[in-house]
């Protein structure tokens, strides 16, 4: 079939760069949008996600004398999750199925609920509640002390709970080795990883009272928490030199509870007669790296189906909802932002930044005034809107010395496309092409689901277009699908004849 779009993608430098995409996500929506939380935490443009645990002291889910810490539940969370894995089987692990488990006696606690309520938001189409579980431990480490655990996406979620077996306070140790031998962590592991995991956070009366007892509770400290280390929101080593020196909190609840049967991690420590906690104290600092590879380990322990992506990392140059627009007077404009990354010990970018098409002077940028902080460093963003009246020309752009490709004979005319989103919502949705088809066209949207917090992902194949005039050398094609009740971003998908994606949008 002829059609502008096959003449079009030869000239591509192909293979090379990206997949091109009208809508242009560099280098691809889900990378583009996990890079987002995980790089654009404070000040412009931030993701919002990084509030919840800023400063790493804060609860998001209540009132802050609770003393409950965010941050800390979230790690929590993640190994309740990961703990039920069967690696032999190739089942279970970070897989999000503790949200369908809240009213397990093993998963006491409201971290599991006010976990999956604040994550509710970010899933979407390209991020599944599992990644961003996954995502939120190495955010809760990275940004409160801890070093940097690489990530990666691509988890896909259960659809109902899993087996049964997180260790509590009062499981004896067989067991308790047994459960995390079944999710592939030996003894040392298992130490290893504890330890790390409570070097955040609390053991709290409310929840747990068989080993904090009342006397916890008082006018600033609601739920009665008492630290696992005297530092309850730092990733530091000091969980395990306070149990060592038996200075501070003496390594916890868990460790000096006045109920014997529920000092699991004196018997988890001391299970090897502390040879793990005495190596694990003599690596100083070097704790955090043992941490980064246990925790990764932790965190990418996933069903056998699940393909991860290439770790996902700082963006340096990062263009941001770039695609093709109609201006209000109907014109055709290439638009987005350029941000630019600067690592915390360099100087921020002085020369100008330019932005080059084919066929056209250089385009000076000009910084938005207000950056963005993360502990990767500043970020500042160039908003771009510039006239195109060659789209066939435009198969890549560049900015600092790095080239983009993109395509331009279809794209989701975001002017043009909006989500109305009342307790109900509705996607009305534009698609602009040089074809002479109608586009095949997919809706995704989260949604809530029975049983968990976490959303579940609705889909409408092939949704009708219809032929809704012209612009600028392009057919539109309008089309609209009642959704129902959304959590978060929608996902509209252009394929082309062989179902490859051709362009994506989020609303
Ligand atoms: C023998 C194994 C373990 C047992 C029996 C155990 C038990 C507990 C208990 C009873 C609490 C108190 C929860 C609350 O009061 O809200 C707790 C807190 C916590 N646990 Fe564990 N845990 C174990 C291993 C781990 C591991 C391997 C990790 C992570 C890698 C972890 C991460 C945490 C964190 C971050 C907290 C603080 C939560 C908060 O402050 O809300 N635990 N653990
Ligand atoms: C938090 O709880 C304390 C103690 O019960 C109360 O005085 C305070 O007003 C509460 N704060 C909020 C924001 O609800
Ligand atoms: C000590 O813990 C065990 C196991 O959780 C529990 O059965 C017992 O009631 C606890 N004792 C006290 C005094 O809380
Ligand atoms: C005891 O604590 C001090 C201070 O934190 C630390 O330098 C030392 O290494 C600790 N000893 C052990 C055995 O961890
Ligand atoms: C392990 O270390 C703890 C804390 O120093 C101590 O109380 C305990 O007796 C030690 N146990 C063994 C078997 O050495
Ligand atoms: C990119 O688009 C999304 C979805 O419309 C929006 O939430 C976000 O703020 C945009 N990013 C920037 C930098 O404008
Ligand atoms: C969306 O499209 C439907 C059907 O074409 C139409 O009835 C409705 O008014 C549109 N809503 C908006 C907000 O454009
Ligand atoms: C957590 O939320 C789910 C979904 O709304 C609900 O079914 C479950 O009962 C809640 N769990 C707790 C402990 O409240």
């Amino acid at each position: 079939m002829w059609s502008f779009k096959t003449l079009l993608a030869l000239p591509t430098i192909l293979g090379l760069l990206a997949v091109a995409s009208g809508t242009f996500f560099y280098p691809n929506a889900q990378t583009s949008l996990i890079e987002h939380i995980l790089v654009d935490t404070h000040g412009a443009h931030s993701s919002g996600f990084a509030d919840a645990i800023t400063p790493c002291t804060n609860y998001v889910s209540g009132n802050q004398s609770l003393g409950r810490t965010t941050a800390a539940q979230w790690i929590r969370v993640a190994f309740h999750d990961f703990v039920t894995a069967d690696v032999a089987a190739g089942t279970g692990g970070l897989d999000a199925s503790i949200g369908f488990e809240t009213l397990r006696a093993e998963n006491s606690g409201t971290a599991f609920n006010d976990s999956f309520s604040f994550f509710r938001r970010f899933v979407n189409p390209v991020i599944s509640n599992a990644d961003i579980l996954a995502l939120s431990v190495v955010m809760s480490v990275g940004n409160c002390g801890g070093s940097q655990i690489p990530f990666r996406a691509g988890r896909i979620d259960a659809t109902e709970g899993g087996p049964f077996g997180v260790p509590a306070p009062d499981t004896d140790l067989a067991t308790t080795l047994s459960y995390f031998s079944g999710a592939g962590f030996d003894q040392v592991d298992s130490i290893g990883l504890t330890a790390c995991g409570h070097t955040l956070g609390s053991v709290h009366h409310g929840g747990f009272p068989t080993v904090v007892g009342p006397e916890a509770v008082t006018s600033d400290n609601l739920a009665g928490g008492i630290h696992l280390d005297s530092t309850v929101a730092v990733f530091d080593p000091l969980v395990v030199h306070e149990y060592l020196n038996g200075t501070g909190q003496a390594g916890g609840p868990l460790v000096t509870s006045f109920n014997v049967s529920s000092r699991s991690d004196l018997r988890l420590y001391e299970s090897d007669n502390n040879a793990t906690m005495i190596t694990l104290g003599n690596q100083g600092e070097g704790f955090l790296s043992t941490c980064v590879g246990l925790l990764k380990r932790m965190i990418e322990t996933v069903p056998s189906d699940v393909v991860f992506s290439d770790v996902i990392s700082p963006i340096a140059v990062k263009p941001i909802n770039a695609t093709l627009d109609f201006d209000a007077h109907g014109n055709l404009i290439f638009t987005g932002y350029i941000r630019v990354l600067t690592p915390t010990s360099s100087a921020p970018p002085s020369t100008p930044l330019f932005l080059n098409i084919p066929l056209s002077l250089p385009v000076p940028l000009t910084p938005e005034s207000t950056p963005g902080t993360s502990v990767f460093g500043s970020t500042t963003f160039y908003p771009f809107s510039i006239p195109i009246s060659n789209p066939e020309t435009l198969t890549s752009f560049h900015v600092a010395s790095q080239t983009f490709s993109l395509q331009t004979s279809t794209f989701i005319v975001p002017s043009l496309t909006t989500l109305t989103t009342t307790s109900s919502s509705v996607l009305n949705f534009t698609i602009a092409t040089t074809s002479l088809l109608a586009p095949s066209v997919k809706v995704q949207a989260p949604v809530p689901q029975q049983g968990t917090l976490g959303p579940a992902i609705k889909t409408f194949d092939s949704v009708a277009v219809n032929n809704v005039g012209r612009k600028k050398g392009y057919a539109l094609w309008g089309g609209s699908v009642d959704i129902g009740v959304v959590t978060g971003a929608v996902s509209v998908v252009v394929l082309d004849e062989g179902g490859k994606e051709v362009d994506i949008g989020f609303f």
